[in-house]
């Protein structure tokens, strides 16, 4: 009898041959084993533990002239800190303002080798109005929601491409399923009317119908160092703002830092990060150069930052059904709206950047991330929580400590509290 396929073995079997062939000691095992959710093992194939990162809370942000709690989920020591103190420079009683404009996903259906691309327009313009009712029909839930498809539009490429956009209002659903249904309900009613090439039906994650654009004005005096007085620091923020738009080596890190804080919101409240990645840098290049996404300017004594970003975030469906904490992290926050989770996603985005920009201008990045990385340092070596401040502590007076400082450092206070 032939050997059932990877995906189809019971779960200590495929654990198993995994840990064969891959050598894995019996503690790694143990590790692999320990990490292993129930709630898990269906959402993906070959299921094998589940990968947790530590997830926490920027805190001193203002949005909309609301104070909020904003979730977190990331590996980067710096980024929530960044996050926290990000708000705190911004902090205004109107806070960041986000505007969210439009939240229409977009499907494209593409026809190839068209022979005749006027008539293949003709024909769709002339059938516009029932190609939207099929769609609509693909999914008819969304209509009570008050969503639906709202529009089309027709696009040609060289040298015989023909592409039908359509364009879905989602509600607040995540809303990929949703489009590559009704996209490919649209494209199964044109076949069987015409005899074309249809390559392919499918969401665009160019989310460029979902924009919000969060903006803050705060008043120079409130990004002052210790030596630094604030117009200065503005000053300074603002011309790296300006080298970003100029410069693509710096508008990537520039915008690194934006997505730093974006992915780790989008991450909590269970939404595709990839989808959101990709978006957001082809958006970084929409004038033909990647460019930084946010600019910051000075206006009348106040340093003025604004992001616009294509965040075509959900709140229901998808992964918020199916990962536990998307429930208490919106709850954390706040949210009840896709919308409003966008406007805190972007604000969070525009913090992130201030933080780091400021920290670049002034001191310099390492000053501020040191203590962050000595315990993230002694926390690889093995330090348990009982351990760390200690371990920091004799780290504190080496510039730039090696792991095998941290070793070291670990096992001296092993001793020492062995003696004690
Ligand atoms: C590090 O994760 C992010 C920064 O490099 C962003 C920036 O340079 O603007 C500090």
């Amino acid at each position: 009898m032939s050997q059932p396929p990877f995906y189809r073995l019971p779960y200590e079997a495929r654990r198993d041959q995994i840990a064969s062939q891959s050598h894995l000691t019996v503690d790694q095992l143990v590790e692999l084993t320990a990490h292993r959710q129930a709630t898990d093992e269906n959402l993906i194939e070959n299921y094998l533990t589940t990968y947790g990162l530590p997830e926490g809370v920027a805190v001193n942000l203002t949005v909309d002239g609301r104070p909020v709690t904003v979730p977190m989920v990331t590996e980067e020591p710096s980024v929530i800190a960044a996050a926290s103190n990000g708000g705190r420079l911004l902090a205004s009683p109107t806070g960041i303002e986000t505007q969210v404009t439009q939240r229409e996903l977009m499907g494209q259906i593409v026809f190839s080798h068209v022979i005749d691309p006027r008539d293949l327009v003709k024909w769709l313009t002339a059938n516009r109005k029932r190609l939207l009712n099929v769609a609509d029909a693909a999914h008819p839930s969304l209509i009570t929601h008050g969503g639906g498809a709202s529009s089309l539009r027709i696009r040609q490429l060289p040298p015989d491409w023909v592409l039908l956009d359509v364009f879905i209002d989602v509600g607040e659903a995540m809303g990929a399923n949703l489009v590559n249904t009704m996209t490919e309900a649209v494209a199964a009613d044109i076949k069987a009317h015409r005899d074309e090439d249809i390559l392919m039906s499918i969401l665009s994650n160019y989310a460029t119908h979902s924009l919000v654009t969060a903006t803050c004005e705060v008043p120079v005096n409130q990004l002052k160092t210790s030596t630094i007085a604030g117009a200065a620091v503005a000053q300074r923020i603002v011309e790296a703002s300006d080298l970003a738009q100029v410069d693509p080596y710096r508008a990537v890190t520039h915008n690194k830092g934006i997505m730093n804080g974006i992915d780790a919101v989008v991450l909590a409240m269970g939404n595709d990060w990839r989808a959101v990645e990709s978006g957001v840098h082809a958006y970084a290049s929409r004038n033909g150069q990647y460019q930084g996404l946010s600019q910051w300017s000075i206006v009348d004594g106040h340093l003025r930052g604004e992001l616009t970003l294509p965040l075509a975030l959900g709140f229901v469906g998808g992964a918020t059904r199916v990962l536990p904490l998307v429930k208490v992290n919106q709850q954390i926050a706040h949210v009840t709206s896709a919308r409003e989770l966008m406007g805190i996603t972007a604000a969070v985005g525009l913090a992130q950047n201030v933080a780091a920009l400021r920290a670049l201008v002034t001191d310099g990045i390492q000053r501020g991330h040191m203590s962050l990385q000595r315990k993230s340092l002694a926390l690889s070596v093995g330090a348990t929580p009982a351990e760390l401040p200690e371990v920091m502590h004799r780290l504190a007076t080496i510039t730039q400590p090696t792991m095998a400082q941290a070793q070291a450092a670990l096992t001296a206070v092993r001793q020492a509290n062995l003696k004690e």
